[in-house]
Parts: C-alpha cells; sequence; structure tokens
C-alpha cells in the first residue's frame, strides 16, 4: 500500500522525524523559518497528514485545500493556531502534545520569576560589560520571592491552574509561599488542594506579590490582563507570561512598567511573534526570552515521539492518543474522510 503523503512544517526532532519518515511519505520544509502562507497552501494539496507548529496557522482556506487530510498533528501543547471548530465540522482530527512539557514550563516560569525578582539580566550585563569594581549595599537589590521584609510569606497568584499551573504550585511549596489561584472551571480542585486558596481575579490581582500565567488563549482570556488589570496589581508585584502572548495587552503592559504601576515582568511569549511592543526593550525591568518554555532536549524529542505516534496513528485509522477534538470520530465527516 502507498504510504501516507505528509507535509512537516519545521524539522522537528529526529525521535519523532524519523518515525514520520519511515512510516509516511514525508516532505520536510527545511528551513529554519515556517512556510510561508502561499507554500503551505500549495503543500497541502493532496497531503493526507499535517505536522503543524504554533507558527502555521491552520484555518478553514487551508483545510479547504486539504480533501485528502486526515489529520493535523500540532507540535505543541497549545493549539490556539488551529481553527478546532472548523476542523471537527469537517471530519479532521486535531492532536498536541499534553503533558510532556509540564514540568519544563513550570521550570522556565520559575526562572523567569526569579531572574526578574533579582535583577539577573541587567547584572549579568554589568559583569560582561566590565564595570563590576566592588560589592556595594545597593548594587542590584531586587525584591524576596520567599517572605517580606515583614517576615509573612509572598503571595504567588497562578491565572490557570492546569497542568503547568499545579507544577508552577508545587515548585512554590519549596519557596513556602502563600498561594492564590484563580481558575473558575478547577475552582473545586483548587479549594481541595493543599495550601493554596481560590481568589477571584480582582483580589488575586490585588494581593500577589507575583503572577504567573497559566491560562489558555481563547475569546475569554485575550487581553485579560490590560492597562485596568495593572492599576489593580501592587506597585511592587511582578507579572510573568509563559502561557501566550495575546493573553497580556503588551502595549498596556509597557505603559504600566514604564509608569511603575508594577514592578517588573518577564516574557516568554508575545502578542505578534517574533515582534515586541514597541518601547519593551529599551525598559530595564523586564526579561524577555524567545518562546522556549518547553525548550529542553528531552522534552522537544518527547514532544516530536507524540507529535509523530499522534499523527501515524490516525493515518492508519486508529484513535491518536492525544486528540483534543475527539468528538469528531462520531461524525459522518470523519467517516467519510477515513473511507476516502
Ligand atoms: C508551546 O508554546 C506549546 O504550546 O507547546
Amino acid at each position: 500500500m502507498a504510504k501516507a503523503k505528509v507535509f512537516v512544517t519545521r524539522v522537528i526532532p529526529e525521535a519523532g522525524l524519523a518515525k514520520v519518515v519511515d512510516q509516511c511519505n514525508a516532505e520536510i520544509w527545511p528551513d529554519p523559518q515556517p512556510p510561508p502562507r502561499d507554500v503551505l497552501m500549495e503543500k497541502i494539496a493532496g497531503c493526507e497528514g499535517l505536522l503543524s507548529t504554533l507558527n502555521d496557522p491552520v484555518d478553514e482556506e487551508l483545510m479547504e485545500r486539504a480533501p485528502m487530510l486526515r489529520v493535523i498533528s500540532n507540535f505543541a501543547v497549545g493549539f490556539n493556531n488551529i481553527d478546532v471548530a472548523v476542523a471537527t465540522a469537517r471530519g479532521l482530527p486535531v492532536t498536541n502534545t499534553p503533558g510532556v512539557l509540564t514540568e519544563t514550563t513550570a521550570d522556565l516560569a520559575w526562572t523567569l520569576l526569579m531572574a526578574v525578582a533579582r535583577n539577573i539580566v541587567p547584572a549579568d550585563q554589568y559583569m560582561r560589560g566590565r564595570r563590576f569594581r566592588l560589592w556595594g549595599p545597593s548594587l542590584f537589590v531586587g525584591a524576596d520571592i520567599s517572605r517580606g521584609g515583614d517576615g509573612q510569606p509572598k503571595t504567588l497568584g497562578i491565572v490557570g491552574f492546569g497542568r503547568i499551573g499545579q507544577a508552577v504550585y508545587r515548585r512554590s511549596r519549596g519557596f513556602e509561599m502563600r498561594v492564590l489561584a484563580y481558575d473558575p472551571p478547577l475552582q473545586d480542585l483548587i479549594t481541595k488542594t493543599e495550601g493554596i486558596e481560590y481568589a477571584e481575579m480582582d483580589r488575586l490581582l490585588e494581593e500577589s506579590d507575583f503572577v504567573t500565567i497559566h491560562t489558555v488563549l481563547d475569546d475569554s482570556t485575550r487581553h485579560l490582563f490590560n492597562a485596568e488589570t495593572f492599576e489593580r496589581m501592587k506597585s511592587t508585584a511582578y507579572l510573568v507570561n509563559t502561557a501566550r502572548g495575546p493573553i497580556v495587552d503588551e502595549k498596556a503592559l509597557v505603559a504600566a512598567l514604564r509608569n511603575k504601576k508594577i514592578a517588573g515582568a518577564a516574557l516568554d511569549v508575545f502578542e505578534d511573534e517574533p515582534e515586541m511592543a514597541a518601547g519593551m526593550a529599551e525598559l530595564d525591568n523586564v526579561v524577555v526570552v524567545p518562546h522556549i518554555a518547553s525548550a529542553s532536549r528531552d522534552t522537544r524529542n518527547r514532544m516530536a515521539t507524540m507529535c509523530a505516534e499522534n499523527a501515524v496513528a490516525l493515518l492508519n485509522r486508529e484513535k491518536a492518543p492525544n486528540c483534543v477534538n475527539p468528538e469528531v470520530y462520531d461524525t459522518e465527516a470523519y467517516r467519510r474522510r477515513i473511507a476516502g
């Protein structure tokens, strides 16, 4: 039987790529940058599988071009680059890579939190610039993470208590912090979890010394952080975002940081990647990194393996281990697609 034709939009780690190359008739886009839209539109025609990344918008127009497509396997846990509702209506399973990047992402959230609170980036630049003369009482003084000057625990506010929010919480236990979390569908879980308190968004903003974002991006969370929310936060508080850029109104964040409405921010994700809002790069109270939360060798290998396994299962007309729209399996459109 002829192998299924698959387009892979980036060179993902060999751990997964080898399986796809072995089991499919795969074309791999070789450039470090994602394929331009017109190229993707051309490549997808006639494909039975697509291995996409979060840089590839997979919308109705693209799906329309691929009547033979049987899987969209995203190399990411997030899938806001894909119009899942349209995919479901068209009988197309969409898969992602949950779980394997949870701890790695939580590690980065803590790395960023600590880096911004303790001025790690400017201190590093100072050393490299050979400006260090002598230890100084006020050289790069930052904020404590565990306890305040009054001896009271600092408060960590977690927005989104899914897998990654929970992993961030587990790490906070070592810092003996007070923890608040906001996530309406998971209110019960939060309430039952030891050492954490459910808080509505306003209280979380008003009481937290560190606010860390771990919610999905959808219509209800787009610009959840905006000029008004920054007004509510403590002027000594820090914001950390390792979720999705558009959850934060980046222009409003720059203004809040410039006007010292909040003390600092550490960002892995941006509203309009790879761009940053004007003025961000000039601020000294921010740490910015290029969307690397899941970027450890082991995690990227596991993501690649999972991404390949999801694709191959569906191409073999089996259910995928990580389907984000499993209701698709019961649709007539799906049955037609796999019969075709
Ligand atoms: C990265 O942002 C992911 O969703 O995996």
